[in-house]
């Protein structure tokens, strides 16, 4: 009589066990931007040697800090190179690290040649250049994405817009804010000052609301900042249904953990028939 309901337990239980930190590595290496500067440097030279300490710094720095920037002097002056990397301000050390590497090796397989990339990931931004960037505001409209319209809804645009007010009115580089099902967040990168942060915020929460209207989420990434939201976690349903190579990778590793869950099933059951069998007898 308990022998579906134990096996259930035990089923559920594996499925939870393989599901909740596959899902969580790679919701915050998933891709959301990326360019290359059109000038190439000279393969050997100087400036390749810099680029290479610079992505190496930027990967170490990442394990012990949520941001930092680098200017790399070797060789001449034209052979400088200037980075920087931000992680999201509520990700741990180690998943900070995690990013940064992806971002890093995500830019150096686009960016092949070029003297500057940058890449956003979810959870983390870098960039590097020859020509400084450092500490300059850049409100440029990088990344625009809205979801579908949830139709004019009074309740859930008054909240979306009184969850975007707080993030405005707050201080510091990283803000999260909430209310009922409405879940907003915007971070600014380490090198800009409390003016200039607040200054771009203002300007990608104004743009989020004007631009994405009454869509369930939205997304604005400017050069030096962004700000989203969504109403009733959809983004995480629209992460779910990505198609970059990641969501492949995940889809993969749930299909192995429900044939392992599967299998360990068919084992106890077969095992528990066994017992059932014996004390039949
Ligand atoms: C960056 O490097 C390219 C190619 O070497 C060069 O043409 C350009 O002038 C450099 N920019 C700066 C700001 O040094
Ligand atoms: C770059 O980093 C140095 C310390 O490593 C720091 O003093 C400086 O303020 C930073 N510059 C910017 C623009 O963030």
């Amino acid at each position: 009589m308990s022998k579906t309901p134990l096996s259930f337990t035990i089923f559920l239980s594996l499925t939870l066990f393989f599901f909740p930190s596959i899902t969580a590595s790679s919701i915050t290496d998933r891709y959301l931007y990326g360019g290359c500067t059109q000038q190439k440097y000279t393969p050997n030279s100087p400036y390749e040697s810099n680029l290479n300490s610079m992505l190496t710094s930027l990967v170490n720095s990442a394990t012990y800090l949520s941001y930092n920037n680098f200017t790399m002097v070797g060789g001449s002056q034209q052979d400088v190179i200037y980075g920087l990397y931000q992680c999201r301000g509520d990700l741990s050390m180690p998943d900070c690290a995690t990013c940064v590497a992806r971002a890093v090796t995500k830019a150096g397989d686009m960016c092949r040649g070029s003297c500057g990339g940058a890449v956003q990931l979810d959870g983390c931004y870098v960039k590097y250049d020859n020509a400084t960037f450092l500490g300059v505001e850049d409100k440029v409209v990088v990344l625009k994405q809205c979801g579908p319209s949830v139709g004019y809804n009074p309740e859930g645009m008054g909240s979306r817009d009184a969850v975007l007010g707080g993030l405005a009115g707050s201080g510091g580089p990283f803000r999260e804010g909430g209310s009922g099902v409405v879940r907003g967040v915007a971070q600014c990168m380490g090198d800009l000052s409390y003016g200039e942060c607040q200054d771009c915020l203002s300007e990608a929460i104004a743009k989020l609301k004007s631009d994405c209207g009454t869509a369930d989420y939205g997304d604005m990434f400017l050069g030096k900042c962004y700000a989203r939201y969504s109403i009733g976690g959809a983004h995480q349903a629209s992460k779910a249904h990505g198609k970059s190579g990641k969501g492949g990778e995940r889809t993969f590793a749930m299909v192995i953990g429900i044939l392992a869950g599967v299998a360990i099933l068919i084992i106890f059951l077969a095992f528990l028939s066994k017992i059932c069998g014996r004390q039949g007898k």
